[in-house]
């Protein structure tokens, strides 16, 4: 049931509730395996998400800093760009969090028409209806209609939110993209492409190949708040599950494989230890040292992306790199594919 939230400009869906006893089958079947993880689309409870916001002001993850410093330089440029030959626009966002750097966006768009659909999609929504109150108390000609949900549920009902007669631009910013493998990439774009037209756009925020040591610094800040972000994971088995995980007989590990190109995060455990899952009557045995993988962070150089858009029916049409070039923003144009008209 969409939820007005008191206020006509504002709908909520909320997909993430049936989705409650993924949960604890993703747990059993992660951490039941014989090389254990957790997916980390988990890490996003309301503690999570602020534990993220707080990643995003560390002086070692460069990612968002640098973004923004896109946005704040080429923002104009970006939605001229995207506007080019079309009248309206409709703005899409996957894996919202806070929204603070598409705000830039916003504006651009509002400088050319009246009024703005957005449409974000997270899989919080203590994240979505925090982010989408601010967005409507500052911008008046704004409206949202939001889904809580993970983009595999949202990703088919998205068609239903295009302002009529309007451009898609579907923002999937920050390296979001980073969590899927590169064959995971290649099938989500794809099925992103197959709900959107030809001429519609998606800026791919994507992380670039780099030096190991700036890389893992960027996962294994001094303050430990990754480690704390990573270690939440148990946190909330613990809570939503009833496990009796202590969180000091884990330690957070961030290394770069620079042959898959990915950042990985694990949770190490510090002895050999047995944890009960209550809600799911299990017992958990721990060797010393045994990790539990809790994330990729795939790292992009400029030909994999124009590769990634070749291979998933759009063309890389622009790309704008930060002052330090540590991170892209591409914008990709849908191709027209046979049988389709844009
Ligand atoms: C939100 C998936 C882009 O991979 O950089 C930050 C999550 N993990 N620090 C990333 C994250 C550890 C982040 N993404």
């Amino acid at each position: 049931m969409p939820h007005q939230g008191g206020d006509e400009r504002l709908r909520i869906h909320r997909l993430t509730a049936e989705a409650a006893g993924d949960f604890a089958e993703d747990v059993r079947r992660g951490l039941g395996a014989e090389r254990k993880s957790l997916p980390p689309k988990y890490f996003y409870d309301e503690l999570g998400s602020h534990l993220f916001d707080a990643i995003c002001l560390l002086p070692e993850y460069y990612l968002t800093r640098a973004e923004a410093e896109i946005f704040a330089r080429h923002a104009g440029e970006i939605v001229a760009a995207a506007r080019e030959g079309a009248r309206r626009v409709t703005l899409f966002e996957l894996g919202s969090g806070s929204a603070s750097k598409t705000r830039r966006i916003i504006e651009a768009l509002l400088a050319g028409q009246k009024t703005l659909a957005y449409v974000p999609v997270d899989i919080s929504p203590a994240a979505l209806e925090a982010s989408a109150h601010a967005l409507l108390g500052d911008y008046a000609s704004l409206s949202v209609e939001a889904y809580a949900a993970d983009y595999d549920t949202a990703l088919p009902r998205l068609g239903e939110s295009r302002e009529e007669g309007s451009r898609a631009l579907v923002l999937f910013l920050g390296s979001n993209v980073g969590n899927f493998d590169r064959a995971g990439a290649r099938d989500f774009l794809r099925r992103l492409r197959g709900v959107l037209r030809a001429g519609d756009l998606v800026l791919l925020g994507a992380d670039l190949k780099k030096d190991t040591g700036v890389l893992e610094a960027a996962y294994d800040d001094a303050l430990g708040v990754t480690a704390a972000f990573n270690l939440n994971l148990l946190a909330r088995v613990n809570r939503e599950l009833g496990a009796d995980f202590r969180l000091r007989d884990f330690r957070h590990v961030a290394l770069y494989d620079a042959r898959e190109g990915r950042v990985e995060m694990h949770l190490e455990s510090l002895r050999d230890q047995t944890v009960r899952v209550g809600a799911l009557g299990l017992d958990l045995d721990f060797r010393k040292g045994e990790r539990v993988h809790t994330e990729n962070s795939y790292k992009y150089s400029p030909g994999e992306l124009s590769a990634l858009a070749a291979e998933t029916g759009f063309e890389r049409a622009h790309t704008w790199l930060d002052s330090g070039e540590r991170f892209s923003s591409n914008l990709f144009v849908a191709t027209e594919t046979k049988g389709e008209r844009g």
